[in-house]
């Protein structure tokens, strides 16, 4: 098993971040100085993947837009000498193959995915949810594609999250305790259980590497919570599914506090030590 490609879904709507996203994709809301689908393919190509596929939808355009090449941006730059930010533009055109496919109407996680069938083939691929940032010494991409090629399986990256929060997740039912670093067999998953129903708080992060069985899995399954197509409950049927649990900062874009925090904490990372400083001054203000 080799894992070279990746696929980000970004097709789902923003509900929780409107207005800002009535004209406007959740995956292009700003962290920073970049939007947050550029941090989820920059976490990809660090895994070493430059084959990417984005599920785009109605009104995703911008997505395009932002890793295509900017002439007329690059030519003002260019004349304005304003040499580093000119890098910083030219980078984001060649940080890999972007390719795109756009999914006909919202059904879900599962049905999105669905789309990748052709691009990906016969083939393993990292998947990466367009609007949560991972931030983690290895990258979290990278940590799954070892332990799927080293076990040949599917691998899921999951997190212990409090027990209030289970019926917002994919949850997965696992037999041993897992251990750090290393990945673990998953028995089951369920998708949005009930607090009590839960078989464990692990939940599913948005991250996976699948084999290419998941196509034919989604194929035999049916709608389910919500009225759409789960990839959760495709994901149960596979032969073999491992864990691991993830070891770095997650951020869910989608929800204001998450990418409020996510502002913050991403400035520490920012190459930017003038900026690093401002936002550190700003938080001991605004805290003390
Ligand atoms: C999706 C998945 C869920 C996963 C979650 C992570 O749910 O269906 O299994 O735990 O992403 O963010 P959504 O947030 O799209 O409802």
């Amino acid at each position: 098993m080799e894992v070279s490609k990746a696929v980000i879904p970004a097709a789902g709507f923003g509900t929780r971040f409107l207005p800002v996203t009535k004209a406007q994709p959740k995956e292009m809301m700003p962290v920073l100085d970049k939007p947050t689908i550029q941090y989820v393919v920059e976490e990809a190509v660090q895994a070493g993947i430059h084959d990417i596929l984005i599920i785009t939808g109605r009104g995703k355009q911008a997505i395009e837009r932002h890793f295509d090449k900017s002439y007329e941006l690059e030519e003002e730059l260019k004349s304005a000498e304003k040499y580093d930010r000119l890098d910083r533009v030219r980078q984001i055109a060649e940080l890999a193959d972007i390719h795109y496919v756009r999914q006909k109407e919202r059904d879900g996680l599962g049905d999105a995915v669905r789309y990748a069938k052709n691009h990906v083939g016969d083939d393993a691929f990292a998947l990466l949810l367009g609007d949560t940032i991972i931030q983690s010494d290895i990258p979290c991409t990278e940590q799954l594609i070892r332990e799927a090629e080293a076990h040949e399986s599917s691998t899921i990256s999951l997190e212990r999250v409090p027990w209030d929060d289970v019926p917002s997740y994919g949850v997965a039912d696992i037999e041993t305790t897992p251990s750090s670093q290393s990945s673990f067999p998953v028995t089951d998953f369920v998708e949005k259980p009930a607090r009590d129903a839960a078989p464990s708080n692990l939940a599913i992060t948005g991250r996976y590497v699948l084999t290419s069985e998941i196509f034919d899995a989604l194929e035999s399954t049916t709608k389910g919570v919500g009225g759409e197509l789960q990839l959760t409950d495709a994901i149960r049927k596979l032969d073999s599914v491992r864990g691991v649990e993830l070891e770095g900062d997650r951020y869910d874009i989608g929800n204001i506090p998450s990418w409020l925090q996510a502002n913050i904490e991403m400035a520490h990372h920012h190459d930017d030590g003038e900026m690093n400083a401002a936002v550190q001054n700003l938080i001991e203000e605004q805290f003390a």
